[in-house]
């Protein structure tokens, strides 16, 4: 019978010999993939270095929660602040392919700077992923939205065998379970997933400090109300994001002319493809409420009720 403790002893076990006393590196964003990777690289006890790129396009105090949660579980991650410089290299493009290229390829620069020489690799691959991209080596899917963790850099690595990937034969509840194994708590390991672009993927159009804001407020209002009903855990991935359209009403005696959010929660097996939820109206009526009277900016809310297909889970 599969047995998770046992399991975990034998990849501690491969960690270690394969790694020895050479320095691993290793990438966190605070998703469960990648927070269990360090954490069982710590268990593991070999020399290694966490790296956390904020790129500025995070949820509302997104990387302080992420320096928290593995404070509480005793892992140093080392934070890389590149905000400004994703900002800047994003000023002005509106074009989503053209947004996500320039996420992308600066990601890849002040990770990999920050990496320096590095002697190991480790990457929180999961089996789906290792799928994913041998399927998009022959399709045209790789050049749709290009797979971060196969670069060219990494296939350096990879053919030195200097490239770690202890999670490549799980599947996302397995991780799960190692991560639970290990006491990493419940709220990281059921965090919905986020997307590498961040926020980014959620404010068509030009990304700008000011519409990154707004977001992150009414985010945080649905979020936080997402959770005061106990419909969090229902859902397999919630956000509100920007339509930066402006539209005339009245707030307080006067008119106003600002932008709409969007909020949206889905249900989903593996992304590809997703169902809208039916929230309770209590919900979204009291989302909606705070939403008007707390965040500037915006004078409008709108349900994302849109199956994937057609539809893509994220606007971008
Ligand atoms: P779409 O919008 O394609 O999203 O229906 C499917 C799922 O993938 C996430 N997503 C990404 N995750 N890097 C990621 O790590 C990305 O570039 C990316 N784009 C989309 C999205 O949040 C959803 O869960």
């Amino acid at each position: 019978k599969f047995d998770i403790g046992d399991f975990k002893r034998e990849l501690i076990r491969e960690i270690r010999e394969r790694v020895g006393n050479r320095q691993v590196v290793c990438g966190v964003s605070g998703g469960v993939d990648s927070t269990v990777l360090a954490v069982l690289l710590h268990e593991a006890g070999v020399n290694m270095r966490a790296i956390f790129v904020d790129n500025g396009l995070l949820r509302k105090n997104e990387a302080e929660e992420v320096r928290a949660n593995f404070a509480r579980m005793n892992v140093e991650i080392e934070t890389v602040d590149a905000s400004e410089r994703f900002l800047a290299a994003l000023d002005g493009e509106s074009d989503p392919e053209k947004k996500r290229r320039i996420i992308g390829g600066l990601f890849i620069d002040v990770f990999w700077d920050a990496v320096g020489d590095a002697e190991m690799l480790a990457q929180g691959t999961l089996y789906p992923d290792v799928i994913e991209s041998a399927s998009n080596a022959k399709s045209k899917a790789s050049v749709i939205k290009t797979h971060h963790n196969r670069v060219e850099r990494v296939l350096e690595l990879q053919a030195q065998g200097k490239v770690l990937e202890p999670l490549a034969e799980l599947f996302k509840d397995e991780v799960r379970e190692l991560g639970a194994s290990m006491g990493i708590p419940h709220d990281i390991l059921w965090r919905h997933p986020f997307p590498g672009p961040g926020l980014a993927v959620r404010c068509p159009g030009v990304v700008t400090k000011e519409r990154l804001d707004i977001i992150r407020e009414c985010d945080a209002i649905f979020i936080g109300n997402l959770k005061k009903y106990g419909w969090y855990d229902k859902v397999w991935q919630a956000y509100a994001g920007l339509i930066p359209v402006k539209t005339v009403g009245v707030k307080g005696d006067e008119r106003s002319y600002e932008w709409a959010t969007n909020l949206r929660a889905i249900v989903s097996e593996d992304a590809m493809t997703a169902d809208w939820v039916e929230l309770p109206p209590a919900l979204l009526r009291e989302t909606s409420n705070r939403i008007l009277n707390e965040v500037k900016g915006i004078n409008r809310v709108l349900y994302d009720i849109s199956t994937k297909p057609p539809a893509s889970i994220e606007w971008e």
